[in-house]
């Protein structure tokens, strides 16, 4: 594109920002609630709602708490919820084998949504941090994270959640391989329809914290994530990345974490076209909700912008925990 702009005052650009009704006319993005994955914690129990000290209005819910968060958001239109467990730290093993238990919170959760709330779509994390007792997202041996074993370990993870009704499975783990592994296995197995959204880019990032409070990761995390995760530094990378994972069968990519990153959003569906999306992190969510919580910032209106960004930049949905939120402002503003 050529951008044109004729000097003033052939061109005053404050004609079009004059009213609401020209600003809407002129408006180049939209944010809708179709756009939202909402990442929802499950722990253990029933009737039990844990809230996340780390990020205010985020909780963990009991599998009976989760179906009802599903239908809320299927009555507010957001089509996908994302899983995340929090496991009792007496399950987590070296070996992550309960990660592929096929009656694990996660896969209990997510046939307990599709029999109570079949629309809508339930989205997974392929990932054995959860399950592992050093805390990281593969296999550990000798301080070394392995990969090709990790690959398979994940593959058996991501049958087990396609055999659970699981709609998009969700590889957040960032070990080489792992897509064209997952496709030929659900392809051999006859879940042909089963989608994943890779986490091509995802970064080596700060903004994670929360997150691993609420997954009762932080603990159990013996040194940093920078072998596998990427290098803040690194742009060409992600493309490198989106490409191959694309190429290995991914339907959909994720960028991680999103509003630093938005330069790599944009990059990334300029270069490939193919549905792109963000994962707005807890740090990110914490941020936001720490400022708004002290009168530093006016929470809701920060929250849209944020969301409008992600859109501006090219991607067509976003991963956050502001979910039902902004379901809500949409919804009154309509
Ligand atoms: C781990 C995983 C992480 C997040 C999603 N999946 C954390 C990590 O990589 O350590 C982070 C999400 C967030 O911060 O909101 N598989």
């Amino acid at each position: 594109m050529h951008p044109f702009a004729a000097p003033s005052p052939a061109s005053r650009f404050r004609r079009l920002r004059r009213t609401p009704a020209l600003r809407a006319l002129a408006e180049e993005t939209s944010l809708s609630v179709n756009d939202l994955i909402w990442p929802v914690f499950v722990r253990d129990g029933s009737g039990v709602r844990d809230p996340i000290a780390s990020m205010p209005g985020v909780n963990r819910l009991s599998i009976d708490l989760v179906v009802q968060a599903a239908e809320q958001a299927a009555n507010l239109g957001i089509p996908a919820l994302c899983l995340f467990p929090y496991t009792d730290p007496a399950l987590k093993t070296a070996g992550c084998e309960e990660a592929w238990n096929p009656n694990n919170l996660a896969n209990k959760a997510i046939r307990a949504i599709k029999a109570a709330v079949p629309d809508i779509a339930v989205m997974t994390d392929v990932a054995l941090d959860p399950y592992n007792a050093n805390g990281h997202d593969g296999l550990v041996r000798d301080g070394i994270i392995l990969n090709d074993e990790s690959v398979e370990a994940l593959v058996r993870m991501a049958l087990v959640q396609a055999e659970a009704g699981a709609d998009i499975l969700g590889p957040s783990d960032m070990m080489d391989g792992r897509i064209g592994a997952m496709r030929q296995a659900l392809e051999a197995a006859g879940h042909k329809d089963v989608a994943i959204l890779s986490y091509a880019a995802k970064y080596a990032s700060a903004f994670y914290g929360p997150f691993r409070d609420a997954v009762g990761a932080s603990g159990a995390l013996k040194g940093d994530k920078k072998t596998y995760q990427m290098n803040p530094a690194n742009s060409d990378e992600a493309l490198r990345l989106v490409a191959r994972d694309l190429e290995e069968g991914a339907d959909m990519v994720m960028i991680k974490p999103g509003m630093p990153y938005l330069d790599i959003c944009r990059r990334v569906k300029d270069a490939f076209g193919a549905p792109t999306y963000a994962y707005q992190v807890s740090g990110e969510y914490a941020m936001i909700k720490a400022a708004a919580e002290r009168g530093w910032i006016d929470g809701e209106r920060v929250m849209m912008e944020s969301l409008m960004a992600f859109r501006r930049a090219g991607c067509d949905g976003v991963l956050t925990y502001f979910a039902p939120e902004v379901a809500r402002v949409l919804q009154r503003n309509r």
